[in-house]
Parts: C-alpha cells; structure tokens; sequence
C-alpha cells in the first residue's frame, strides 16, 4: 500500500509504544482520571492505546493506511466526514479508527487525548502548511505558537482543542519541551489558564533505536492551580519525585542572545563525509595541506585534562588517530587541480543535502571565523572539555567554537568554564548523556563578561 503524502517525512515519526508502556502510561492516567468518557488517539499507529484503558469509547486517527494493515476487520465500513472522507475502520464495539490528517478530523469534546504523538522536526516540516496550521492552532488557542517547534507541539495544541473544558491532555512525547524556548508560548498558554501538570520522565530510553528522553505529559484542564510536578520513572517502570526540570536544586540554564563572547555551533558545510577527510584520505585524493585547513567534529576521545590544541596534540589526537582532521578550502579561491578534481570526483546522489542543493557551486559554503576556543555540546559527567584553539581549527557540527574580540582573554575564560557544574544545570538525554545548546552557553559567557 502506498504511504500517504503529508507536509513531512512520514517514516521519521512512526515509532511504536511498547506495550509494557502502554500499560504503564494507563495506570498513572489512571490516578487522574478514574473513569474516562470519550478518548481521542491522535496518530494512533496500530492503535495499541486502545488496549487496556479505562474508557467508554476509543477513537484513534491515523493517516497511515499501512499502520492499520494488520488490524483491520475484513469489510470495513466507509463513512462521509465533511469536507474530507474519512475511512472509518470499527475495531471493537467500544473502538474505532478514522483515517486520514488529525488536523482535518472534525469531532471536538472528547473527555481525553492520548496516546503518542508522531515527532518531527521543524526544518523537516514544509511551508506552507507549517505557517497554515500554526495560525490556525495559535488563533483558536488564542496563544503565540513558535515555529521552531517539533511536530509532536503541533499534535498538543490539537489536542487541547479537542478536549472538552474539564479534559485531561495525556501523552507520551519528549521531554524538552518543559524548557525549550520553541515551547515557551505553549507553556505561557498552559500557565494562562492555571492547568496542573504533571511530567513523568524515563530514566531510560523506551522506543528501540531512539535517543529521545520520553516523558508522559498530563495536562489536567479540570484543575486550575497552575502547578508543575516532576517525576522520575525508572528502568523498572518505578515512580519517584523529581526536584524540578533539571532533576537538581538548579535552575535549569537560561538561553540568551550572544554578547561580546559568544558561542557558534560548528560549520555544517553540507556533508561531513565529503568536505572532512582524514589524513589518509586526503593523501588517498592527492590533496596538499594547502587544500585543507585543520578541523575538529568531535573531542569525545581526547583526555579531559587536555587544554590546548597545539600542533603537537592535533598529530597526536586527530592525525595520527586517523580521525577527521581536514576541512577542504572548496569555498577559498582559486581551487587547486587536484581539489577540483576531487570535487569532481563526488557522485550527484551524495550531494543530495539541503546545504549542497542551496550552494553555487554546491561545494561553496559559507565562510566561517576561526573560533578561538573548542568546546564539545555534549559529555557525561559535570561539564564539556574546553580546548584553547592555539592551531586556527575549524570546529565542525556538535563541536563548538567560542569566539572573543579580546584575545588575553583565553584562559580566564577556559578556566571559568572548566570550574562550572554543567551537569546541574541541563537535562540529560537518554543514557546520561547531556548536551548544551549555544545560546545556553551564551548565558554562562554572558556571566564571566559581567564577572572581567
Ligand atoms: C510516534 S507514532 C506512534 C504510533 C502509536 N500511537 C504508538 O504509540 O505506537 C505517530 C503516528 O502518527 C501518525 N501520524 C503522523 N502524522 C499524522 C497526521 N497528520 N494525522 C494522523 N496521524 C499522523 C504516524 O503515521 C504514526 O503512526
């Protein structure tokens, strides 16, 4: 059967539940709902939300034929949903499926929405149906919708809108949205109107394959006190409190503009495997050091107590290890014979990038200052590694320059970073990895300017 067309790349979001969480996400709905009327799915799957819950009636929406292939009773039933013709397939006499958009189904009022809803990113999303359905979602809601929010904020606003004044929201999504900027005017709405809610995050990673930290959001529209409670929820499906969004005493870290230090995400310059080689590599393509500049995309195996990429460490950690070490200048004119030849030597379908396809040449990206310290987003136990860059690297992808028109400034501010506890102040991902964003370590930056 073929998948239907949508304004995204269906098979990005189609995860499943395990049903071990399923049975798990209905004991704690449980606790805030006893008894549940109507029930509305919004992307259901296979509609495995509609086994073992507590409701009168199950209605699921999903636009994928294929996720109800295996389910489907052998004569379904047609039925007319005005505008759009819904297929509406009965699963048992208290459970039904409609297929087709969520965002075209037409019954509101349901006493809950549940389930898991499909998650996508915003640049994956196209214009214009992004623009047309945020408008639409913030004009009915009457809030300010960030179009730099994942799909699944797009599938919580429906469901606010389709549950009645006294419904219960309750759905397993990922957990950033507690603290991210993108989700600020969903929180601001939900604040507005005084709604409780409560986040039950995983401990562990529960989709097969899937990094995202999960949490089930409850958002109780019958209790207006306007509260935010935490908790954890162990490997072994165990509750326990948690202190807030950071799991610690701390406030998780703000997010702020750049200052006079700032911090840049590393160059996406279209495709790590084409424009960063090795050092084997670059010999393999006969390139000279003139057609490369030197470039960091990880620090993940350097030791922590390392403090400065010096000729010497950078043969040591990234040369001879045989890590990527080589940015090519295809963006620095002219271009030698055998870079040319090398660019040349790419096939068409590995160019195929957002990045590629939007640069002319495909290969002329966009040039970047040289950062004058490295710090990697992401590490495990209190803060990142942060390098003084003293070999004009390139930082690439998760690795992030820090830039400074002050250059004795180094130091204090490698010293400054080192001394601060990270780990606090950010939410782990799944497997106690953490990660910073940029504009988070704009804040921590922002703070040794006001301090020197
Ligand atoms: C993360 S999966 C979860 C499936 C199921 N609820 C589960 O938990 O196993 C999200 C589902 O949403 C469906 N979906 C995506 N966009 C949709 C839309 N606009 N309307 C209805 N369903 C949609 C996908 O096909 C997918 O089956």
């Amino acid at each position: 059967m073929r998948t239907p067309r949508t304004y995204y790349e269906l098979s990005n979001s189609q995860v499943s539940t395990p049903a071990p969480i399923v049975s798990f996400y209905w004991d704690i709905v449980k606790q805030y709902r006893p008894q549940l009327q109507r029930v509305i799915d919004l992307g259901a799957g296979d509609a495995r939300f509609s086994h073992g819950g507590h409701f009168e009636e199950y209605v699921g929406v999903e636009i994928d034929p294929n996720a109800v292939q295996h389910i489907r009773p052998s004569s379904p039933k047609q039925i007319k949903s005005s505008p759009n013709t819904f297929e509406q397939i009965q699963l048992t006499s208290r459970s039904r499926i409609e297929l087709g958009c969520a965002f075209r189904f037409k019954e509101t009022g349901f006493s809950a929405c549940i389930g898991n809803p499909p998650y996508v990113r915003h640049h994956d999303i196209e214009s214009p149906w992004k623009e047309d359905t945020a408008n639409y979602l913030a004009k009915e809601l009457d809030f300010s919708f960030n179009m730099h929010g994942n799909l699944f904020l797009y599938f919580i606003a429906l469901g606010l809108l389709k549950t009645s004044d006294d419904g219960l929201l309750a759905m397993v999504v990922p957990f950033e949205w507690v603290s991210r900027p993108s989700s600020k005017g969903l929180r601001n709405l939900i604040n507005k109107h005084k709604w409780d809610v409560s986040i039950y995050r995983f401990q562990e990673s529960i989709f097969d394959g899937v990094l995202t930290t999960a949490c089930i959001t409850i958002i109780d529209k019958n209790s207006n006190n306007g509260n935010w409670q935490y908790f954890d929820v162990s490997e072994d499906l165990q509750v326990s409190p948690r202190k807030g969004i950071s799991g610690t005493d701390q406030e998780i870290l703000q997010h702020s503009n750049r200052s006079e230090v700032w911090a840049r995400r590393g160059i996406s310059p279209g495709s790590q495997d084409i424009f960063t080689l090795t050092d084997g590599q670059r010999i393999h393509f006969g390139l000279t050091l003139d057609d490369v500049i030197p470039c960091v995309t990880t620090l993940r195996h350097v030791p922590k107590s390392l403090r400065m990429l010096t000729s010497k460490t950078f043969n040591k950690y990234f040369v001879d290890e045989g890590k990527l070490c080589w940015l090519i200048k295809s963006n620095e004119h002219p271009i030698s014979d055998q870079l040319q030849a090398y660019l040349d030597s790419i096939p068409e379908s590995d160019r195929q990038t957002y990045t590629c396809i939007n640069q002319f040449p495909w290969y002329d990206y966009e040039k970047s200052a040289i950062p004058d310290l490295l710090i990697h987003s992401g590490f495990t136990s209190f803060g990142p590694k942060v390098l003084i860059n003293s070999i004009g690297a390139q930082t690439v992808g998760s690795v992030f320059g820090i830039h400074t028109t002050r250059k004795n400034v180094l130091r204090s501010i490698q010293e400054y970073l080192l001394d601060i506890d990270f780990e606090s102040q950010v939410v782990a991902q799944a497997n106690s990895f953490k990660k910073i964003e940029v504009r988070q370590m704009n804040t921590i930056l922002n703070n040794w300017v006001k301090k020197f």
